[in-house]
């Protein structure tokens, strides 16, 4: 049977994964899970300015080749995941961003020039900022007050180091695609509801000012202990598009509720269940293109990261494939929607 990213190509669309440099070489399983299945390949980590420039000046690019070499021996695209972010920012930098607005801007540009540079033609597309609007009160992980996280890109250079990480990838090269990526705008909650009127008056500013700006990244970890209105999502998605954006979903993962039944047939049909009311609402809006982050539950974030595995020590399973890198529900679902 055809793997989810030819399903997706014939129907016009398009779907990859993030992936590990180092379970590509070490797990067979995990790579033949990839070939079969992901178009497109995004670093988990290897894109990450704390993997490509660990201290200053010192760059790392092997995890991203490897990356690169693998998926383009097969066919296949790589997306770059992610130049300007608060996290996985080394501690040099974030010195760095507190001497002086000039310093701050140099270390910036130095870094985004370098690995566009390298990467030129073999990647074309890249996140460019990553995470850039501070969650609302209300939300699991609010920020003080302000509409921009207090990154530390935004305590050196203010809300314009947004515009001007645009500016110099688009510097780098014409016709890369430069996407602004974010989370905590799928669903229906009040503070989502201010994430995303916080995030939709970002975008319309880069654009009224003609900021290079190709397309917003969704990024889709999804909780379903939260309400999801797919009128409400599709209609934020089109308010993007109707900025002449187009709209990606970059890190789609499905956490369940705090209580969840019993067996992983019943657990796996739920989670299935709104992978597929997120994806037909997305598709309606004009979404072509879709990224989980991860593809087997047994690798995934929800799982090794204690900030976002469950508490009760039960193990999600918020990905297409399952522990056993056998096709699931959700896998089932998604390839329906396309
Ligand atoms: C996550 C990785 O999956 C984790 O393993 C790591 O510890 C932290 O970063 N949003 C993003 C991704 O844009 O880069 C994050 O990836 C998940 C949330």
């Amino acid at each position: 049977p055809p793997g989810l990213w030819q399903i997706a190509r014939d129907r016009g669309f398009s779907f990859g994964a993030a992936v590990q440099a180092n379970l590509l070489a070490t797990d067979p399983l995990y790579a033949a899970a990839f070939e079969r299945e992901a178009g497109i390949l995004v670093p988990e980590f290897e894109g990450k300015w704390s993997t490509l420039q660990p201290r200053e000046g010192e760059f790392d690019f092997a995890g991203l080749d490897a990356i690169l070499n693998w998926g383009q021996a097969r066919g296949r695209t790589v997306r770059g995941h992610a130049l300007v972010w608060h996290d996985s920012f080394p501690d040099w930098a974030v010195a760095a961003m507190g001497e002086g607005q000039t310093r701050a801007r140099g270390v910036m540009a130095a870094h985004i020039a370098r690995v566009l540079s390298t990467t030129r033609l073999r990647i074309r597309d890249w996140d460019v900022v990553n995470e850039p609007i501070a969650d609302p009160p209300g939300s699991d992980t609010p920020q003080a007050e302000g509409e921009f996280r207090n990154s530390p890109f935004f305590r050196a250079l203010g809300p314009g180091y947004i515009e001007t990480a645009f500016r110099l990838a688009r510097e780098q090269d014409a016709t890369l695609r430069l996407v602004l990526n974010d989370y905590g705008v799928e669903e229906d909650t009040p503070w989502a509801e201010e994430k995303r009127r916080r995030l939709l008056k970002l975008v319309r500013d880069l654009v009224r000012r003609r900021v290079p700006i190709d397309a917003v990244g969704i990024q889709a970890h999804l909780q379903m202990n939260r309400p999801f209105n797919p009128d409400v999502f599709a209609r934020f998605i089109r308010d993007i598009r109707a900025e002449g954006l187009s709209v990606l979903v970059t890190e789609l993962d499905i956490r369940e509720a705090n209580a969840i039944p019993e067996g992983f047939p019943a657990r796996d049909a739920l989670v299935a269940e709104r992978a597929g009311a997120f994806m037909a609402a997305a598709i309606g809006a004009g979404v072509k293109s879709f990224l989980t982050w991860g593809l087997v539950d047994r690798y995934s974030w929800l799982v090794t990261d204690p900030a976002v595995a469950r508490p009760d020590g039960k193990l999600h399973r918020g990905l297409p494939l399952d522990w056993e890198y056998n096709r699931k529900e959700m896998w089932r679902v998604m390839a329906r929607a396309f």
